[in-house]
């Protein structure tokens, strides 16, 4: 039975970040050179989805680097589990560059040595369980004796679909030789650990996370999701830490279901209830951010339906807002909702990005009341 969602008395959540920096607990920068005497500093690179390579490098700005940084590739000498928490990014790779001309170089006996001790310790820290390979022509006679290679080396299934160790290989940058990256964790990390329920149209978590990273995240927050699908939002958002109240709803009983089932995952209560969000029943500027992944008419909804959708959202969420909050949609119906919000009055705002991810090509725009 559809029920009428409460907004949880004024309270502070108690959830800790799994990111320290996102308590405001940031790391002391250690002494120049310092880092030599206690463990030798290892190039990474970051993964970011495109369009969102700025959030990614706003996180890592917590990280004491050892040298200089160019784009995300940087030199770190601390412990990498510590980028393996990283969420702002999908993937953390450790990187070492080889003087061979080409991938077959990487046999050659001292190579091969070096390259297997480089993996090895990947896998060891990382815990991974299997390896495949990324590269142009992963399927070539010379990739093959690299896999086998690597298998007895590292003593490690190769699983070619499924590997958990994945290591790509490139040519440099410079042009200079062949370099190998190993992925820091057997799963992206884009793949929450709390997601123990998927469903068809669930967004990417990093675009989550950076939608409430941007929208800006404050303690004082009354933050309603609405159209909350398997809870994305919901849980990018506990988990970063204080809010005053947090509260998710969704038309679609299996949606409530789902998102329940990830918030318990991740450790934490949030109410979330099957109601249509333009009739939640609740007063005006109840809340003072509004954050929602709109159905986008593909694996959601329909765009006939979106056409009839978009203006009703609009106006209920005017209605909801606080007279200084903020709303923060994703589409990837950009121009119904261009032409929607262009067609209301009462909004101003910016776009805030566009990021590719999936095959689409989403917008996340950021309002409030003029
Ligand atoms: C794009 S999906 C949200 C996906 C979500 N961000 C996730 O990560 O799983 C849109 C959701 O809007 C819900 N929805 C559509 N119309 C609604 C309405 N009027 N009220 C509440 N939820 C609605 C759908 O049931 C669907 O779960």
């Amino acid at each position: 039975m559809p029920r009428r969602p409460t907004l949880p008395a004024s309270r502070r959540s108690g959830g800790r970040s799994p990111f320290p920096a996102d308590q405001g607990h940031r790391p002391k920068p250690k002494p120049k050179g310092d880092h030599r005497s206690r463990q030798p500093a290892h190039e990474y690179e970051l993964e970011a989805l495109p369009g969102l390579e700025h959030v990614a490098e706003t996180e890592l700005a917590a990280v004491p680097l050892a040298r200089d940084r160019h784009g995300l590739r940087f030199w770190y000498p601390g412990d990498p589990e510590r980028l393996g928490r990283l969420r702002g990014a999908v993937a953390a790779y450790r990187v070492r560059g080889w003087d061979v001309p080409r991938p077959r170089g990487l046999l050659g006996h001292q190579q091969l040595g070096e390259l297997t001790d480089f993996l090895g310790e990947v896998a060891r820290l990382g815990g991974h369980r299997s390896f495949r390979l990324g590269a142009a022509g992963k399927e070539s006679a010379v990739m093959g004796r690299l896999a086998e290679e690597l298998s007895a080396g590292l003593g490690l299934p190769h699983d070619p679909t499924e590997g958990e160790l994945l290591i790509r290989l490139r040519p440099a940058a410079d042009g200079h030789g062949w370099e190998v990256l190993a992925r820091l964790t057997p799963r992206p990390l884009s793949a929450r650990a709390w997601r123990a329920c998927n469903m068809g149209g669930g967004l990417n978590a990093t675009i989550a996370y950076a939608m409430h990273k941007l929208a800006g995240q404050r303690d004082e927050d009354r933050i309603f999701n609405p159209m909350a699908g398997s809870g994305t939002l919901l849980v990018e958002r506990a988990l970063l830490g204080p809010y005053d109240a947090l509260v998710g709803v969704d038309i679609n009983e299996a949606a409530v279901r789902c998102a329940r089932t990830n918030l318990a995952a991740a450790g934490k209560q949030v109410e979330v209830a099957q109601v249509d969000a333009l009739h939640t029943g609740l007063p005006a500027r109840s809340f003072d951010l509004i954050v929602c992944d709109l159905p986008w008419g593909d694996a959601v909804g329909s765009h006939g339906g979106n056409e009839a959708l978009y203006p009703a959202f609009l106006s209920e969420m005017h209605r909801l807002l606080s007279l200084r909050g903020r709303l923060c949609v994703l589409t990837h119906e950009l121009r119904l909702f261009e032409r929607v919000l262009r067609g209301q009055t009462g909004w101003e705002g910016k776009e805030l990005f566009q990021v590719y991810s999936g095959g689409h090509h989403p917008k996340a725009y950021l309002l409030h009341r003029s």
